[in-house]
């Protein structure tokens, strides 16, 4: 049994399904909150439903008590993969109180869970390619400090990764990191760029490009990351303190210009492209080394974007359309 978290999300929801067709019954948990429209939760949610292995629970993750409820009544499970967060780096600035709330105190709370549950083999969680700031070299690795962050998205997820540290070290349960980079794809999330460009593109409106397209993105593709969460699961770390972190990401950056002209292509349609600044807590570059997830997770980002972001735009045509 399987305790996920950010079930009703993007990466959550394909996670879900994944897990659910290997034959792992899941318990999903999500609040459901309204950072983007709830109603595309909830879409994911009844198709989530529609397998018999999957049970839902609609709660908040920094709730402790709340929390502890759900794993009294799941006692007997083996992993928690937790994917809940408040992602997005531009709206830390607006709302940086949600960002304290789920990916510290959210980030907390389910590490006490894995802490007090006695079946527990492993819990996996979602980090994030931001934690490598403006300061890293491309490719970014493991070795890189991550300890100037440039938003605070970042770091809260970099903090996050210290909190799972300090937990292994202390109670000697494996737990491993995750760091995505960019992930785009069918039931994608509406505050990423990819996703909004594709809606104004088809609307006739103009798009945003920031740092007038001089940006570099690491854009993985949502089977791939599947692939690698998945893979994850069997593998808890055998060191002394049982904590690690992995890059998922494709490993092939580009640049935006070229990001955009696919989605032209696929879309059929013309981009209105309005040339803004950088904007603040953005990187220039995002580009994964991913060495380490090669070797131990057998992690091989197969999905270029010519096909991915075809796949992506005829769900959005489907589902908007
Ligand atoms: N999508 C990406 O490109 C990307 C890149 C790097 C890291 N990540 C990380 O991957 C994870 C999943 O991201 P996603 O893209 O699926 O985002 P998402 O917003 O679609 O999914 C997160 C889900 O968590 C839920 N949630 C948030 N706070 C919660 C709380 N306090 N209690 C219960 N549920 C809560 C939300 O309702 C949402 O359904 C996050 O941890 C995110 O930081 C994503």
């Amino acid at each position: 049994m399987i305790i996920l978290t950010g079930a009703a999300g993007f990466i959550g929801f394909h996670t879900a399904q994944a897990l659910l067709a290997a034959g792992h019954s899941v318990i999903g948990i999500d609040n459901l909150n309204s950072y983007y429209n709830p109603a595309l939760k909830r879409a994911r949610l009844e198709k989530l439903k529609s397998h018999k292995g999957f049970t839902f629970c609609e709660a908040n993750i920094a709730d402790a008590p709340a929390m502890e409820k759900i794993a009294a009544q799941y006692a007997s499970a083996t992993h928690i993969v937790h994917l809940a967060a408040q992602a997005g780096v531009r709206y830390s600035l607006e709302n940086p109180y949600a960002y304290a709330e789920s990916n510290l105190m959210g980030q907390l709370v389910m590490l006490e869970m894995a802490r007090h549950l006695k079946n527990l083999k492993h819990f996996v969680y979602a980090s994030s390619s931001s934690v490598y700031g403006n300061s890293a070299k491309a490719p970014f690795g493991l070795d890189e400090r991550c300890d100037e962050p440039v938003s605070l998205y970042a770091a809260t997820k970099r903090s996050g990764e210290m909190l799972a540290h300090s937990y292994a070290s202390l109670y000697k349960f494996p737990a491993t990191g995750l760091r995505f980079f960019t992930v785009y794809g069918p039931w994608g999330r509406p505050d990423m760029a990819y996703f909004s460009f594709t809606k104004n593109i088809f609307e006739g409106k103009p798009i945003k490009v920031f740092n007038n397209g001089d940006l570099r993105r690491d854009f993985t593709y949502i089977d791939d990351i599947v692939a690698g969460i998945v893979s994850a699961l069997d593998k808890p770390s055998p060191n002394a303190v049982p904590h690690r972190v992995f890059n998922l990401g494709n490993h092939r950056p580009v640049q935006l210009l070229d990001f955009i002209a696919t989605i032209e292509r696929a879309s059929n349609h013309k981009a209105i492209m309005e040339m803004s600044p950088m904007a603040a807590g953005d990187v220039y570059e995002t580009c994964a080394d991913i060495t380490e997830s090669q070797n131990t997770l057998g992690f091989e980002p197969k999905t270029t974007l010519d096909k991915g972001i075809p796949a992506f735009i005829e769900w959005y045509r489907d589902y908007y359309q």
